[in-house]
C-alpha cells in the first residue's frame, strides 16, 4: 500500500529523520506529506511510534478531476469494499487548491455518494452508518485528486496523557519535533524552564525511554474488518523495546505551582513521572551545575494587549541566565516578535505553527561535548 504521513509546516525534516531511525530509509515529501510503501504492520507500527507525524493515511488513488463527473468516476473506481463494511460511518475531509473544483463541500458530497454507490454495487444493504469510522481525505491540487483513507482517526498529537487544561499548551507533535531536532539523547541533561502542562519534558522522556508515544491509545483502522491482528503484536514489540536504564536528569520548571501540578499529572499518565524533576522556579534564575545540556522552551509570547512590552525584561533575564552556560544549546519556540532583540541572535531560525499561531523556532548551539 502507498502510505502518506501529513506533516505540519517546519517539521518535515524531523519526521524524515524519525522514519530513517524506524528503518524506512529516505522517504520523499510532496506538498506537506511524506510518502512510503508499507503493509498493515507498518500502519500499526507508524501509528504507535511516530512522534512528529500527524496521521497515517492510505493512498487510495490519484486521478485527474477537473469536473464533478470525473471526481465521481475516479472515486467509484476505487476498491472501497476491500476496506469498509456497508455500515461504515464515512466522513469526508476535503481540500482544493489551484483547481476548477473549488467548492470543497460539494466535492465532499460527490466523494461520499461515489463511495456509497460503489459499496451498494458490491451487494451492500442500505448504508446505515452505525459501524466503524472511516475518514476519507480528498485533496485536489491543479485538477488532480488524491484520495486517502485515514488509519489514525484522531490526530497522532492526541497521545492520551494530556487530560487537564492549562494555558497555551504546545502541540505534542510539535514538541516531539523540537526534541527530535535537538541533539538530545538519554545521556544529556534536558530542561524546560517554562514547562506549563509539561509537553516538552514529557516528549523528551518518551524519546529517551524509546516509549511509543501513542502506545496508550486506539486508532480507527483497529476496527476495520479487513485488517489482520497486527496492532496487539506491534504494541507488544514496542513495549519490549522500551529503554529501562538510567537517564540523565530531565528538569521541568515553571513559575506557576498549578502548571507544575498539571505537568506532574500528565507525566504520570505518560508513564514518565519518575524521569522528570519538577520544581516551581523563575526561568530568569535558571542555572545548572551540568556543563552540557539541552534547554527547550516555549515561553509566554504575550497574547493579551500590552503584555508584549512587559515580557521584554523576562526574556532579557532569561537570556542572561542561559548565556552564562556557554556549552548548553537552546531551542526556543515563541511567537514573541522581539525575541532575538531580547535574547540574542540565534544560530538558526525556522517557522513553525502552534495551534495556527505562527511561531519562530530559534536555535542556539552550545559548545560540543
Ligand atoms: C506558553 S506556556 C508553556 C506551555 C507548555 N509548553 C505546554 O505545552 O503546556 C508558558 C509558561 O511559562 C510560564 N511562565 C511565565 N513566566 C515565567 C517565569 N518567569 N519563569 C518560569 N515560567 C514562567 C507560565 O506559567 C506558562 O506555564
Amino acid at each position: 500500500m502507498r502510505l502518506y504521513i501529513p506533516v505540519a509546516t517546519g517539521v518535515e525534516a524531523s519526521v524524515k529523520r524519525e522514519l530513517v531511525r524506524l528503518g524506512y530509509g529516505e522517504c520523499p515529501a510532496v506538498r506537506g506529506r511524506i510518502a512510503l510503501e508499507g503493509g498493515w504492520e507498518d500502519v500499526a507500527r507508524l501509528n504507535l511510534r511516530l512522534r512528529a507525524g500527524e496521521r497515517v493515511l492510505i493512498g487510495m488513488g490519484e486521478f485527474p478531476a477537473p469536473t464533478f463527473d470525473d471526481l465521481f468516476a475516479g472515486v467509484s473506481s476505487l476498491p472501497w469494499e476491500e476496506f469498509l463494511t456497508p455500515h461504515a460511518r464515512v466522513l469526508i475531509d476535503g481540500k482544493s487548491f489551484k483547481s476548477r473544483l473549488a467548492a470543497v463541500k460539494a466535492a465532499g458530497g460527490v466523494v461520499k455518494k461515489a463511495i456509497l454507490t460503489r459499496l451498494k454495487a458490491h451487494g451492500a444493504p442500505l448504508f446505515d452508518e452505525k459501524g466503524e469510522r472511516a475518514i476519507v481525505g480528498v485533496s485536489i491540487f491543479e485538477d488532480v485528486a488524491t484520495v486517502t483513507l485515514d488509519t489514525s482517526g484522531d490526530g497522532l498529537h492526541k497521545r492520551g496523557y494530556r487530560v487537564l487544561t492549562y494555558d497555551a499548551p504546545l502541540r505534542e507533535t510539535t514538541a516531539a519535533a523540537i526534541v527530535e531536532d535537538s541533539f538530545y539523547g538519554k545521556d544529556r541533561v534536558f530542561c524546560d524552564p517554562f514547562c506549563g502542562s509539561g509537553t516538552l519534558a514529557i516528549e523528551a522522556a518518551l524519546y529517551a525511554r524509546n516509549i511509543a508515544p501513542c502506545a496508550m491509545r486506539n486508532f480507527d483502522f483497529a476496527a476495520w474488518k479487513c485488517v489482520p491482528p497486527v496492532l496487539a503484536r506491534e504494541r507488544e514489540a514496542a513495549r519490549e523495546e522500551v529503554c529501562r536504564g538510567e537517564l540523565a536528569p530531565i528538569f521541568a520548571r515553571d513559575i506557576s505551582p498549578r502548571a507544575i501540578s498539571v505537568a506532574k499529572e500528565h507525566a504520570a499518565r505518560a508513564g514518565v513521572a519518575g524521569d522528570i524533576r519538577f520544581s516551581v522556579a523563575d526561568a530568569g534564575d535558571f542555572t545548572s551545575a551540568e556543563k552540557f545540556g539541552v534547554l527547550a522552551a516555549n515561553p509566554p509570547y504575550g497574547a493579551r494587549l500590552g503584555e508584549k512590552e512587559e515580557l521584554f525584561p523576562l526574556y532579557k533575564k532569561f537570556s542572561r541566565a542561559f548565556h552564562a552556560l556557554p556549552a548548553w544549546s537552546a531551542y526556543v519556540i515563541t511567537a514573541y516578535p522581539a525575541f532575538e532583540r531580547a535574547f540574542g541572535r540565534a544560530s538558526r531560525r525556522r517557522i513553525l505553527f502552534n495551534a495556527n499561531i505562527k511561531c519562530g523556532l530559534y536555535t542556539f548551539f552550545g559548545e560540543k561535548p
